[in-house]
This record gives structure tokens, sequence and C-alpha cells, in this order.
């Protein structure tokens, strides 16, 4: 690997611990002002200190963060649908690899949708992504995208999924824990990192799911709506925080998200 990669990629996944917390923002890009992320620079915030990277679009960046501070950038460059259109599937490159690195971006990101009428399409923009993104020593995050079809989320598709985006040259891939999560690890010589997925019942549920991914091989999460949506939004990335670099378990994740809220 090339030094400007290594580099980028060691601000991304801690080389201490070899794990990651990424705060996920983008989700703008095709849902528009969703609940909690209506004004992004205030949600997103208070929860700087505690992530290791930020996912967003080049609008909200600029915009939205303050470009003083020395947080890693994860880019998304994908758009081009929206969820009031024909298919969320319709996607493609929206933004340049020139404008990523204009914006002193650590990773640039695209969503694959496999199995879909855009299947093909997708992935021929990964490769064309990836060949130009390396030119510069600029990682690749693919994510497998589910769309509305949140049922797709088993291991034999996002196993599929996860190999061919690591097959068509991503570093890192972004995908959904589920049950046999270990599958899909041991089948893609990647880094995985995990979505969150819409809000679950519980914060219990939220400190369970980072937990089973990262002792089941993933390197981290790339989480937004069940830390930013959470009324404890602090607590809950640090718990998660916790879990993924200190190794805690859920009980104790537990403990500090309950003290952070007290102490709001
Ligand atoms: C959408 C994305 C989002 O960043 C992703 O889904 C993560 O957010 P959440 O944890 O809310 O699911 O890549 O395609």
């Amino acid at each position: 690997m090339d030094w400007g990669m290594k580099n980028r990629m060691s601000r991304l996944i801690r080389p201490d611990s070899g794990k990651a917390v990424w705060l996920a923002v983008d989700h703008g890009y095709f849902l528009g002002p969703v609940a909690k992320l209506d004004d992004p620079a205030k949600t997103i915030k208070p929860l700087l200190p505690f992530i290791d990277a930020i996912m967003l679009t080049r609008g909200v960046l600029r915009n939205c963060v303050d470009a003083s501070l020395d947080i890693p950038a994860i880019l998304r460059v994908s758009g081009g649908n929206s969820i009031a259109g024909p298919a969320l599937s319709d996607e493609g490159i929206q933004t340049s690899v020139e404008e990523a690195l204009r914006l002193n971006a650590s990773a640039v990101a695209l969503s694959i949708y496999v199995g879909t009428e855009h299947e093909h399409q997708t992935l021929m923009a990964l490769g064309a992504l990836v060949n130009e993104a390396q030119r510069y020593g600029m990682p690749v995050l693919a994510v497998t995208a589910v769309g509305k079809e949140l049922e797709k989320r088993d291991s034999r598709y996002l196993g599929l999924c996860c190999r061919i985006a690591a097959e068509l040259g991503a570093q890192v891939v972004k995908t959904y824990y589920c049950e046999d999560f270990e599958k899909i690890v041991n089948s893609c010589p990647v880094p995985l990192v995990i979505a969150g997925g819409p809000k679950l019942k519980t914060e219990l549920d939220v400190l369970k799911l980072a937990y089973n991914a990262v002792n089941e091989g993933a390197k981290g999460v790339d989480m937004g709506r069940n830390i930013w949506q959470s009324d404890n939004a602090v607590g809950m990335v640090k718990a998660i925080r916790k879990i993924v670099h200190e190794g805690a378990s859920v009980k104790e994740a537990s403990t500090l998200l309950i003290s952070a809220k007290n102490k709001k």
C-alpha cells in the first residue's frame, strides 16, 4: 500500500485499537431533512469529540463543519437519486475525486445496489471511482445499500455484496449486521464496518448491535440514526466508543450511557 493510502487509512481505523467509530450524517443526499438531522451543524457539533471520522456530503461538510477542526471526512460522492424518485438504486458519481482532494477528504464513499436494475451502473461506478481514487492514494468506502428493502439484510445477500465490493477494489466496505455475520467477515478480504439502520426499539439493542458486530469481526461502526436520533446522542456515541475501542461489555457501555444521561 502506498504511503498516502496507508496514512489516510490510519486516520480512519485507529492503529492502536485497529477499530473505528464513524458518524454517518450523509442521509440528506437522498432523504432530505431527516428527523434530528434537519439542522446538521447542531446535530454534528456535540458528537465530534467522540468520533474518529465523519461521513457526509460536500454540502454539509462545507456549510456545517468548522474547517479548523481536525476531523477526517469520508466524503459521499454518489447521489442523483431521492426518496421521491422512481428508483433509489438509480445512483451515480456526483462529486469528483478532485473535489474530495480539495476538501482534504480521508476517503470517498459510494453505494452499490447489487441485485437491482441498477446493479451494473453502480458496480461500474465503483470500479471507475477506485481507478481514479487509487491514483491519489484515496481509500474508497463501498456501501452495500438495500434502499427500502430492509428485509434483504441477510448474510447470503450481504456476503455477496461485500465480496463483490472488495473484488472491485473498495478498501473498506460498509454493510449491515445480521445473523451469521462472521460468514460475511470471513469471505470479505477488506475491513468491514456496520451501519445502524433505522432507529432500533431500545438503546440496549443499539449497544448489543455494536458489541456483536465488533466481536464477530467488524472493524467498527459507521452509524447514523441510532446515534443522533437518540435523546442521549452524546451518551450513545460514548458508549459505542467504549465497546468498539475498549472492548467493553454491553453492561459496561450501558452504565456509561446511563451516567451520561443523568449528567445532562
Ligand atoms: C445510506 C448510508 C448511511 O450513511 C447509512 O445507512 C448509515 O446510517 P444509519 O446508521 O442511519 O443506517 O450510507 O446509504
